[in-house]
């Protein structure tokens, strides 16, 4: 309130002679609330605010705009209702712009193994609901990256954790209830990394006050380098949001991107030998459901021994030494891959897994999108008239690859490189039985396995014939 204009306090004074206006009093507080809210998180300039209270003032008319096209809301210029309820609600007290402007470069940490420490505990919650609310916080970044945590319990750590009120030492106080509920500090020495968390709101487990986890995944979020989104589904947001369904919670793509930006995707098995496979994503509402019997698949790969079977934005992995197959984003392996993909398969000999979409393809090895990629798939030696694949498969032992198109296939000799002569054929001459348009289809222990929407037929390519017929998803355990 120090900004108070003196013109209000004027006003205040010269209006109380007058019968009490309510409503001129309620825009006065309003547009305090306003002012407050671009200097604290639009770099609004405070001695700009002396000057804003007509009507069209230039600046912050500007401010407004601009805080209202990053909060998704209509841009008036106006304090219009849906701003000022926007604006009422508690929310990250790091600014929406202009945050980390003393840190110039990408605030980052040089190393992914990074210490933590939760200095002092909240009174609203026991010690170990405060301890598995960070903990699961940093899980959800730990799954996309190859950022690895653990907590220790004195000295200095990379991240200190802790619960004040009001003044607590960084000359950025806390409010009381509501409003801010947090902020952090990004990545670095002393307290860069930092994470601070208003104890004057009521934290909860679930959402019946304030979620700790999802302020706590969010805090850190800046304490390893992010800054606030524009897109209202991503915890990166600056508003506050009480998701109803915590158990299914997992990160926005944007937050998934902005973090892979700085760190890249989590490691991928080696050639050497499988790592720990890192946790799935729980699937959400509107992503595919493992066990749907109407689940088809767009392409099948094996990679380093694993299968992975995607659909739309994800994929299953499916290891066979363990029994629970993984769902993950494609993006949090590969960003730079598009989804919904047409067809791939894994070139064993050079380790390397082709994936197909439209007229492009992109080479794989590991969690590395090979340089030169992607390339369009004529390079192969597609007629133009075929603008894509609709599956593909490699046997390892011919070391040849077959692509499906529609009701022809055509088969390119890895050895050599080149398509081989006489192709396209027919796939119902040589496959007798697979008769339906291909979605996917890969090779394993000697068969080749075709699916087609729901259905999958085990191809015996010896016998020439199908062998079995399946539900397309009988791979995840279904
Ligand atoms: C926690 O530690 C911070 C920093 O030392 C201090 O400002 C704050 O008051 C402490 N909070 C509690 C709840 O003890
Ligand atoms: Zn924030």
């Amino acid at each position: 309130m120090q900004n108070l204009p003196a013109l209000l306090l004027l006003c205040v004074a010269v209006c109380s002679a007058y019968p009490v206006d309510r409503a001129a009093e309620d825009k006065d507080s309003n547009m305090d609330l306003l002012q407050q809210y671009l200097e604290n998180y639009y770099d609004l300039a405070k001695d700009v605010t002396q000057f804003v209270r007509r009507r069209h003032s230039g600046p912050v008319v500007k401010k407004v705009r601009e805080m209202q096209k990053f909060l998704g809301l209509e841009v008036t210029g106006k304090l219009d209702p849906d701003t000022l309820a926007m604006i009422r609600k508690p929310r990250c007290g790091v600014p929406d712009v202009g945050q980390f402007t003393t840190f110039p470069g990408l605030p980052k940490w040089r190393k992914t193994h990074l210490t933590y420490r939760i200095v002092n505990y909240t009174l609203d919650l026991p010690r170990e609901a405060v301890d598995s609310a960070f903990e699961k916080a940093l899980k959800a970044w730990e799954e996309v990256t190859p950022l690895t945590f653990s907590k220790i319990y004195e000295g200095e750590a990379d991240i200190m954790i802790f619960f004040a009120v009001r003044d607590h030492g960084d000359f950025i106080p806390f409010d009381g209830p509501g409003n801010v509920l947090g902020h952090a500090y990004a990545p670095g020495p002393g307290i860069n990394g930092d994470a601070h968390f208003d104890d004057d709101e009521q934290w909860t487990k679930d959402t019946s006050g304030t979620n700790l986890f999802l302020v706590a995944a969010h805090e850190l979020g800046h304490s390893l380098g992010l800054y606030h989104s524009a897109d209202p589904t991503a915890l990166m947001y600056p508003v506050y949001n009480p998701r109803t369904d915590l158990t299914r919670f997992h990160l926005a793509q944007d937050d998934v991107n902005g973090i892979q930006s700085l760190y890249g995707p989590p490691p991928m098995s080696s050639p050497d030998g499988p790592a720990a496979p890192t946790e799935s994503v729980p699937p959400e509402p509107g992503t595919p459901a493992t066990c749907d019997p109407a689940l088809s698949f767009d392409a099948i790969s094996s990679l380093r021994g694993e299968i992975l079977f995607f659909k739309d934005r994800h994929f299953w992995r499916k290891s066979l030494r363990t029994p629970e197959p993984g769902f993950y984003l494609i993006s949090s392996f590969w960003p730079s891959l598009p989804s919904g993909l047409d067809a791939a398969y894994e070139e064993t000999s050079k380790d390397i897994v082709f994936t197909f979409k439209g007229n492009q393809f992109w080479a794989i090895r590991g969690t590395e999108v090979q340089a030169g990629y992607p390339k369009g798939i004529h390079t192969l030696g597609f007629p133009p008239s075929v603008r894509k694949i609709d599956a593909a498969l490699f046997d390892k032992e011919k070391e040849k690859t077959y692509f499906f198109v529609e009701d022809k296939y055509w088969r390119f000799d890895e050895k050599i490189q080149s398509m081989e002569p006489d192709f396209p054929k027919k796939i119902a001459d040589d496959f007798p039985g697979v008769d339906s348009k291909v979605d996917a289809a890969f090779e394993a222990f000697g068969f080749y396995y075709f699916f087609s929407g729901s259905s999958q037929l085990e191809f015996d390519p010896n016998a020439k014939k199908v062998t079995h017929v399946l539900k397309t998803n009988s791979w995840l355990n279904c």
